[in-house]
């Protein structure tokens, strides 16, 4: 336990009390403003800046944002001293609480042991013990990891070997999904167009995107007790195809569950199918479980829920809790056809491995199987994604769906015809944020309300956060 249960009682008292000051303002306080947001305007890139200058003008919704200071188990302080729930783990990374005493002691260890080292070239010994235990954890054979720092620049290693391994250069990946954003990435990620306009005459072009398996918005008209897989179907039609089908392309690359898309869970068997139709067409499987690594579906991977080996699977955020180091780990056949070094490493970086990394990764590997933290996901999961389904009910014309697997869940702001309610959901993250609560939208119209907290989180804030999640919707409907 992280922080005790007085101290967790205390701080959802001082978030009550605001709500309160809140409510007694006529919901219109801001109490995040610092002067620190207007020094941030002269430093950082502009288009960071402007980015949070339109949303202002597209939603007139005033919102500086958050300077976050401090960060304890499922709370985070802004730099005005203020306590608030961390509901997405600050990007689905912080699962074993922010900073967890266990994880600090061992960089503080590893720090007075080395801290940086020489990559590939001359390997530590803490990277041997980590890779090692991830190799134990990770799916069916997977167990040659290359490191990196990003989960993007671990798209961009997958991509490679899965080049490597066929000879082949074309890939197929899904609309609405989210594999980063640095040029390799960049090709295979389908959701907003708007990450890839400025960049599409440097964006290699060799990805077809197709409809993922989105149930409730099916983009072949099915109803799932009809569905029969079409979108897998779809894609098996393409590999037949002479040209750009089977014989070019490398993999097809998934995330299980889609994050940034919105939460969509594709349905019962769905995985198993994508996998049988990949071996059956001799084009590799990546799964990107950047996000849904680690726990956060409610199993240690969200391929375990099926049973699912893939060729190469996509490591990150969640691996360490905190500190940037992914991975991209694959099948003995696949890395077979990674040619031996001769001069030059054909795809290294001066930090690959960091000793830090690798010691906190090795840590929180460490806590995710002793605490069972999988087990916890799913547990408080199921409890939550019943309460989104009593909201449903409550509010049928704005909430199309509740959904989502362990502590990755979400809910859609679409009317009954599905017509997204973006707005609604904007103003709805931003009275959770008034309300002490931090969350982020999703899905390719950012109308879905996502949350993915710390694994750690205490039910106390899972239930304080529904409370304040139905008032804000009530809230958010009268304005
Ligand atoms: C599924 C998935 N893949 C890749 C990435 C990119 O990771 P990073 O932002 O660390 O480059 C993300 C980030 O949200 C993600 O959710």
């Amino acid at each position: 336990m992280i922080m005790k249960e007085i101290e967790i009682q205390k701080l959802l008292e001082e978030i009550r009390s605001r709500q309160n000051e809140y409510k007694a303002s006529g919901y219109g306080h801001d109490s995040v403003s610092t002067p620190l947001v207007d020094e941030l305007a002269h430093v950082e890139c502009a288009g960071l800046t402007a980015r949070r200058a339109r949303f202002e003008y597209e939603t007139g919704v005033e919102r500086d944002p958050i300077v976050l200071s401090k960060g304890k188990g499922a709370f985070l302080w802004d730099a005005n001293g203020l306590p608030y729930v961390d509901m997405g783990a600050c990007f689905a990374v912080a699962a074993y609480g922010h900073s967890n005493p266990e994880l600090i002691e061992a960089l503080d260890q590893q720090a007075h042991k080395l801290m940086h080292g020489m990559g590939d070239v001359y390997p530590t010994d803490v990277k041997v013990s980590f890779l090692k235990v991830l190799a134990t954890l990770a799916p069916g054979n997977l167990s040659g990891a290359l490191l990196s720092q990003s989960g993007a620049e671990a798209v961009e290693t997958a991509m490679k070997m899965a080049q490597m391994a066929t000879g082949k250069s074309r890939f197929i990946a899904f609309e609405s999904s989210y594999h980063g954003l640095s040029y390799g990435a960049l090709s295979v990620t389908g959701h907003q167009n708007e990450f890839k306009k400025p960049f599409a005459s440097r964006v290699c072009h060799d990805t077809t995107h197709v409809p993922y398996a989105n149930c409730l918005r099916c983009a072949f008209g099915r109803k799932p007790e009809n569905c029969e897989f079409a979108c897998l179907k779809n894609i098996e039609r393409l590999l037949k195809l002479p040209s750009g089908g089977a014989d070019d392309v490398a993999a097809v690359i998934a995330e299980p569950i889609q994050g940034r898309g919105g939460d969509v869970v594709p349905p019962k068997g769905w995985l198993k199918a994508l996998r049988e139709l990949c071996t059956r067409n001799g084009v590799l499987l990546i799964l990107d479980e950047i996000y849904t690594g680690f726990g956060r579906t409610g199993e240690v991977f969200a391929c375990n829920r099926e049973n699912v080996v893939p060729d190469i699977m996509c490591l990150g955020k969640a691996m360490t809790g905190c500190f940037p180091l992914s991975a991209a780990i694959a099948t003995p056949e696949v890395l077979a056809k990674w040619p031996l070094n001769t001069a030059e490493a054909i795809h290294t970086s001066t930090f690959l491995g960091n000793p830090m990394g690798c010691a906190v990764a090795l840590k929180a590997l460490e806590i995710l199987q002793r605490d069972n933290l999988p087990a916890q996901a799913a547990q408080k999961g199921t409890w939550l994604l019943d309460e989104f389904k009593k909201l449903q009910l409550k509010y049928p014309d704005v909430i199309a769906d509740a959904r989502g697997a362990g502590l990755m869940l979400a809910i859609e702001m679409a009317t009954p015809d599905l017509s997204p309610l973006t707005d609604l959901a904007l103003r709805i993250v931003d009275e959770m944020r008034n309300r002490g609560f931090i969350l982020l939208p999703s899905g390719p119209w950012s109308h879905v309300i996502s949350i993915a907290p710390p694994l750690i989180i205490p039910r106390a804030c899972l239930e304080a956060f529904v409370q304040a999640l139905d008032e804000s919707i009530r809230t958010s409907l009268l304005s």
